[in-house]
């Protein structure tokens, strides 16, 4: 049985792993690839992904551009983490485009998709801010119950990654967050928690080299830039590749632990806006929809990406 998923990004150096794992592992279906503002602006994310698309030759797979900002604050992007360009790559030359963004706009899209599959077939993964998930809710909310799971990537149990409360796809849009978390779609939050464990160490980026492949060396491209950048920004010595956590629990959900807990998220704190705010403190009741990732497997998780990109080839 394969796993149906729209996978919602903003390319992204991690993001774009995310895609590889997805459109490369035969457990998973991807059904198109939605693009919100984020790391980058949403002209800047939408290009990186059609790029990515192009890469790894996924020139059939459709891709829809949606929410250009967030629901009530400013945009906020990541140039520290993801460059200029929001996909910074040190050497590797990323071709033009070979694909054209969809008319229909990726909320919609989401809708149509949902509405469309049998329910409880789609599952939506969602790796940048919640902004187009948060939208499709509101102007389409049979989606909800239609929805199999929603699995995204943003928040942390523990300390945040852009304000010591708060992880950055949260704080963008702590409003669609709140949307997104509230509503009663089983929601498994994948948090700084689990994706810290995913580094992308020297090792790993050696086995990627050692396909000699043209999708291979992308990767060690996006790699080389994301080990810079998170060195300097963040004091890392090798970057956490979040997003692709994600489509890893979708593939075997024993690569990824996680434990069944009441999550909300925070708007309104003077300190702690966007903070993703898990009651541990006894037993989940019966109705809890949310859960939180803890514990990555990473070799298996690794050796899992590493299949992907070399079937892509
Ligand atoms: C998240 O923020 C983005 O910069 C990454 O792509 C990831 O989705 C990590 O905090
Ligand atoms: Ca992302």
């Amino acid at each position: 049985m394969t796993t149906k998923i729209i996978l919602d990004c903003d390319p992204g150096h991690d993001d774009a792993v995310a895609i590889l794992l997805a459109a490369g592992n035969s457990n998973i279906e991807l059904l198109g690839v939605t693009t919100v503002g984020g790391n980058h602006t949403l002209e800047k994310v939408t290009r990186n992904a059609a790029q990515v698309l192009t890469v790894a030759k996924l020139t059939d797979v459709p891709l829809y551009a949606g929410a250009t900002r967030p629901i009530l604050r400013e945009v906020e992007t990541a140039e520290g983490i993801h460059g200029d360009t929001g996909m910074e790559i040190h050497g590797f030359e990323l071709p033009e485009p070979a694909l054209s963004v969809q008319e229909t706009h990726g909320v919609q899209f989401i809708i149509d998709t949902i509405m469309n599959e049998p329910a409880g077939t789609v599952t939506l993964v969602p790796t940048g801010p919640l902004t187009n998930i948060a939208l499709a809710a509101r102007l389409e909310p049979r989606i909800v119950e239609r929805v199999k799971e929603v699995v995204l990537m943003g928040g942390a149990y523990g300390t945040g990654n852009w304000t010591p409360s708060a992880e950055f796809n949260i704080i963008v849009d702590p409003e669609a967050a709140h949307i997104v978390f509230n509503e009663k779609w089983p929601v498994v939050m994948v948090g700084l928690d689990l994706t810290h464990q995913a580094l992308a160490t020297k090792e790993v980026e050696e086995q990627f080299a050692a396909l000699g492949t043209n999708v291979g060396d992308f990767v060690v491209g996006l790699f080389g830039a994301f080990r810079k950048n998170y060195q300097d920004a963040q004091g890392f010595d090798d970057p956490p590749v979040h997003d692709p956590c994600c489509v890893a629990y979708l593939i075997d959900p024993t690569v990824v632990e996680t434990v069944k807990v009441p999550v909300d998220v925070e708007t309104q704190g003077l300190l702690t806006t966007g903070r993703t705010v898990a009651d541990f403190r006894s037993p989940a009741p019966a109705d809890c929809h949310t859960s939180v990732a803890t514990k990555l497997d990473a070799e298996r998780f690794w050796s899992m990406v590493l299949d992907a990109v070399k079937a892509l080839g």
